[in-house]
Formats: structure tokens, sequence, C-alpha cells
């Protein structure tokens, strides 16, 4: 079966816009190729998308935990499914994945469609790679593949395998193919209805957000049941966002939605600027830094005003707060942190079991 973005656009006439919110609960993982067979032009477009997916449906920031995904001839977990908090976390680390040059390792070869798919069912099922966030019992288990072209022929029954699978553990799919997407795309969604192809992300994309962003809104707060002439039974509008202004006192400022993104004010008019690679707009030192280095990124906490605490999930860092601002730095390497001295000790001298 196959099923093509112009056959759902056929269904627009029973759509309605009603004034919602994505309310239900969900924990949504989303996979992007990146490898290096996606050129620029159809990969830079998804980081505009994501955020846009993330803000344009007001999916609600307590109820929906987000994991992302980049994947090439190996998958890396970016970020496991975690509360959004505020949309300006989920943007930083979307900004973050966007830049694959960093996992250019991982990204070099082909798409592995199946292993992306795999380390999604073990980031639903298994959380102890997650820093902190427990397994959430009977929440809804979404996750949107996105893929590039078609796999090799003889990976095309792995790719079927793996979307079985994650199927049977009940987690919903949604498939969203680009140029000659293989037989094995078809089984990728759930259902007829969670399906989309396009010829170019670069146009595509835009023009499936409100139907893809619908479709998850409506899957989490199941109140119409999708058939196959009943697509998108509800469109999301979105919130119209806060303008971004100049006041007089402030020359950089960062951007109140993104942490790796930052404005400068040109004649009083702001202009938004993006952090280097891997960098994100420090709103205190009022300049980019590694991301590590920077409170935004971080979901840790400083339960003391000033101090240096043990890092919630790794042994070669440490939390270094500063006016309850959590700053997490590295040890030396082979060095891991030992909360009894304060500092850094050789590895075999420390007790430390946060490693994940
Ligand atoms: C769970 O995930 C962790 C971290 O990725 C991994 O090391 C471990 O082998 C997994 N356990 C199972 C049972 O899959
Ligand atoms: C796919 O699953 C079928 C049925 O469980 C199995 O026979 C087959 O060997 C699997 N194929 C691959 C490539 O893993
Ligand atoms: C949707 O389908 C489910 C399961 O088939 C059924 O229990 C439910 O009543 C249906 N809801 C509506 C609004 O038709």
């Amino acid at each position: 079966m196959k099923i093509s973005l112009e056959l759902c656009v056929a269904f627009v006439a029973c759509v309605s816009f009603v004034n919602a919110q994505c309310a239900g609960k969900a924990d949504l993982i989303i996979l992007i190729p990146g490898s290096d067979s996606v050129p620029g032009h159809e990969f830079f477009p998804f980081e505009r998308f994501l955020i846009n997916l993330i803000s344009f449906f007001q999916i609600d920031a307590d109820n929906a935990n987000v994991g992302l995904i980049l994947y090439g001839r190996e998958p890396v977990a970016i970020s496991w499914p975690q509360p959004m908090k505020t949309h300006k976390q989920t943007n930083t680390r979307i900004t973050l994945m966007c830049q694959r040059a960093t996992y250019a390792e991982q990204m070099r070869g082909g798409n592995d469609v199946a292993s992306a798919i795999n380390l999604m069912r073990q980031m639903f099922s298994n959380t102890s790679g997650n820093t902190g966030q427990p397994h959430r019992e009977g929440v809804k288990q979404i996750g949107v593949v996105f893929t590039y072209d078609g796999v090799e022929p003889e990976l095309r029954e792995v790719v079927i395998n793996a979307t079985e699978a994650a199927k049977a553990e009940g987690i919903v799919l949604y498939g969203v193919g680009k140029g000659n997407p293989g037989p094995e795309f078809s089984s990728i969604g759930s259902d007829y209805c969670k399906s989309f192809s396009m010829g170019r992300f670069i146009d595509g994309l835009p023009s499936v957000l409100a139907f893809l962003g619908s479709s998850i809104c409506s899957e989490m707060d199941p109140y119409v049941n999708a058939t196959e002439g009943n697509c998108f039974p509800q469109l999301y509008q979105s919130k119209e966002a806060e303008p971004v202004t100049c006041d007089r006192q402030s020359y950089l400022f960062p951007d109140p939605e993104n942490c790796a993104y930052y404005y400068h004010c040109l004649f009083r008019r702001p202009v938004q600027e993006r952090c280097p690679i891997d960098m994100l707009f420090d709103p205190i030192a009022k300049s980019c830094n590694y991301k590590d280095y920077v409170s935004c990124y971080t979901d840790i906490k400083c339960h003391k005003q000033n101090g240096l605490f043990a890092h919630p999930t790794d042994c070669s860092k440490y939390v270094n707060c500063f006016d309850f601002r959590p700053y997490v730095q590295s040890c030396p390497p082979g060095l891991w942190f030992d909360v009894s001295v304060g500092g850094c000790d050789t590895a075999s001298n420390v007790a430390c079991s946060n490693s994940v």
C-alpha cells in the first residue's frame, strides 16, 4: 500500500479549524536521517520543521516528553524522552542535533533505519540511559520516523521486522519519507493515515506540518477515530509568538525560545544570530560558550547556592553551582569526581555509580 501526501490532501475539505490544545499525554520520539548522503538543502529544513512541530500545536509541555534520534550509519540518541518543560529546551536540543557535523563519524555512510527504530524501541522500554525520567506507565508512545529514499534491498526485511516489533510493543508509528521511499516504507506507519511522502523535504516539510501535528494531537486525544476517509479530523492552530524587541539597555540578548540563538540590536531592530556549532548563548557572560557550560541546556538544578556537586549521570563530570546556576564541568581525562573531597581523582579511587 503506497500512500502519498497528495492523497491525504484530498481530505482537506473535512478539516475544521478549532482553537484547541493538544492536551493528552505522550512520549514522542522523532527519528531524523542525517547521514552524509542527505545533502544540506534537504537536511537543514528539519530544524525549522521540528521547532514548528513542537510549538505550532501547543503540545502540552507538562504532558509530552520528547526524545530525538539522529541516524546515519549508526543511530545517535540525542535526547531520551524528557519533559519539554519549556519549548526553549526542546528547541535548543533540536538545533544542536541539526548541527550534524558534530556526529560526523556516526553519520558517515548509509541511513540505517532499522537500527534507529531499534534504538527508539530501547528508549521506550528501558529508561536506564535516561537522565532521571521514569518510564511512564499507560502513556502513549509515538515514534515519527523520517526516511531518506529507500534502503538497500537486503535491508528491507530488517526494517520491516523492526517496525513490526515496535508496533507489537504498542508504539504508534508515523512514516515520513522523501524521494523514492522503498517498499519497506509503507510498513512504517501504524495505519493508513500515518504515512506521508513527498518529493523533497525542503518544500514537503512545511506543507506536511499541519497534517502530521494534527494527527499526533488526535492520537494523543483520541476523541475521533481516524479512518481512510477521515485522516485529519482536527487541525490545531498555533499561538502567536511574543514579538522580540530591543530595549534601551541590551545590545546582545538571548533568544527566548532557543538557547542556540541570540539577538543583537541594529538600530533598535533585533537581528537573530546563531552560535557556532555545539555552542549556546550564555545570557550571563553575553557570549556563546560550549553547551555543557551553559545552564540553559541542562536539567540539573542547584540545591545550594554555591559549591561543587556530583553530576547525576556522569562520574567524569561535576556541577559547579554559582548563584544557583549549574555549570557542568569535566574532570581531566581518566579522572572521576569524588564528592567526599570535592575534587577529581583516579577513577578507581572514587565510589561513583552514576555513569550511564
Ligand atoms: C538499557 O539501556 C542501557 C543504556 O543505553 C544499556 O546499556 C542497557 O544494555 C539496556 N538494557 C537492556 C535490558 O536493554
Ligand atoms: C524477519 O522476521 C521473520 C519472522 O519473524 C524472520 O523469519 C526473519 O528471519 C527476519 N528477518 C531478518 C532479516 O531479521
Ligand atoms: C474509536 O474506536 C475505539 C476502538 O475501536 C472505540 O472503542 C471508540 O468508541 C471509538 N470512538 C469513537 C468516537 O467512535
